[in-house]
């Protein structure tokens, strides 16, 4: 079946946060796409609904075996149905990784600029955020291993969180970086939790699992979902990946306490159906994705030739310094708004107030629409 990406669906007054939140305004900001999903899935929810009854559900062998199904073909990599655990978000099991492996007062390193919620999840367990700062190369972001390397020395110090590919850099990490990154951290005994939400989200070369690198199973969890990847985040379903069986323990015990251990009915058969049969869908999408990606650097770069533009390898958030057009971002987004358009400062990330964070997952044709807004007022404002 062929998907038209450019079809607009209208979610206006759908409840979306993303449309709803700031009415009058072409919202490029939080991280959902404006796409229909695959036929598939729509299909199994419709089913579900006609059931006409939705009391409490189990998962069943089919919703682990979508995901070890998934793992391997689409990224080559073995999983133990045992390893698995599932739960509503990606936030609650960043949490509930503090909450049940990290003791109050100890330490998580955290390569910044990164998604705001990996601050809030360790600060909300009484974990300390020792920021990591990634090492900005005119756009291109690199880890700054002998930091890296101080920061785990600190006897404080017990888990890192890593974002691959990483919200909002962009950047797909290689195994020679990860390898890296590996070796640190064993050297200190440290937990790597590594998000993967935006996995199936890359463009040039395929991301590698962090579950890929020798060495490192027995302390690693692994968050994945398949939200971002589907546009089904209102589904409220994902999933942990825990090899270690002690680890795992700690880690579906902080999920119970914090109660967020059950994905919905309507969660459960969306991954199934998703895992199952949208790989043809997905493949459309990162053509179109990929075609708006060359679109907005094009687009910007001609518009704004002072902004330096962060090479996009993953994910669809496209990362912009405008420090040129001496900007301070909280007060852009604000004024940007105003302008009827809405993206995302990057004071939201950590330390990156020049920055915008620009969703660009929508059809063609609005997303130009909000670029040319952006890219006006600028001009006209600097
Ligand atoms: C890196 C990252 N992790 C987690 C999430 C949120 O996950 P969830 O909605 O499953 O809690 C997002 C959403 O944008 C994200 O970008």
């Amino acid at each position: 079946m062929i998907y038209n990406f450019d079809n607009i669906v209208d979610r206006k007054g759908s409840f979306s946060v993303k449309w709803d939140l700031k009415e009058d305004t072409i919202p490029l900001w939080v991280a959902d796409m404006d796409f229909h999903v695959a036929k598939e899935i729509e299909e199994a929810l419709i089913k579900r609904s006609k059931h006409g009854v939705y009391g409490y559900s189990i998962t069943p062998d089919s919703y682990y075996q979508a995901q070890i199904d998934w793992w391997k073909n689409r990224h080559n990599t073995e999983i133990d149905n045992a390893w698995i655990l599932s739960t509503i978000g990606v936030i609650p099991a960043l949490s509930s990784s503090v909450a049940g492996c990290v003791e109050p007062g100890n330490n998580v390193i955290v390569l910044s600029p990164v998604y705001q919620y990996f601050y809030s999840s360790v600060t909300n367990n009484n974990a300390n955020v020792i920021h990591c700062p990634l090492i900005n190369d005119s756009g291109k972001y690199t880890i700054d291993f002998d930091l890296l390397k101080t920061q785990a020395a600190d006897a404080n110090t017990t888990m890192l969180f890593l974002c691959n590919p990483h919200n909002p850099v962009g950047r797909v990490w290689t195994k020679d970086e990860l390898t890296q990154l590996v070796e640190i951290c064993l050297e200190h005994d440290i937990i790597i939790v590594s998000d993967e939400i935006h996995r199936d989200l890359t463009y040039e070369r395929d991301y590698t699992p962090m579950l890929s690198i020798d060495g490192i199973k027995d302390n690693l969890i692994t968050c994945t979902a398949p939200s971002k990847t589907f546009n089904i985040a209102g589904l409220k379903t994902a999933n942990m990946v825990i090899p270690n069986d002690a680890l795992r323990k700690k880690v579906n015990q902080a999920l119970n306490q914090k109660e967020v251990i059950e994905p919905s009915v309507f969660g459960i058969d969306g991954l199934i159906a998703a895992y199952n049969h949208g790989a043809e869908w997905l493949d459309q999408l990162l053509e179109y994705l990929q075609n708006n990606r060359d679109f907005a650097i094009k687009y910007l770069s001609e518009k704004l030739p002072d902004a330096c533009i962060s090479p996009l390898e993953g994910t669809y958030l496209l990362w912009v310094d405008l420090e040129a057009y001496n900007i301070d971002s909280k007060n852009l987004e604000q004024r940007l708004i105003e302008e009827g358009v809405f993206i995302n400062g990057g004071y939201k990330y950590g330390d990156a107030n020049t920055h915008i964070r620009i969703n660009l997952a929508t059809s063609q044709q609005v997303l130009k629409e909000g670029l040319t807004i952006i890219a006006n007022y600028l001009n006209h404002n600097r």
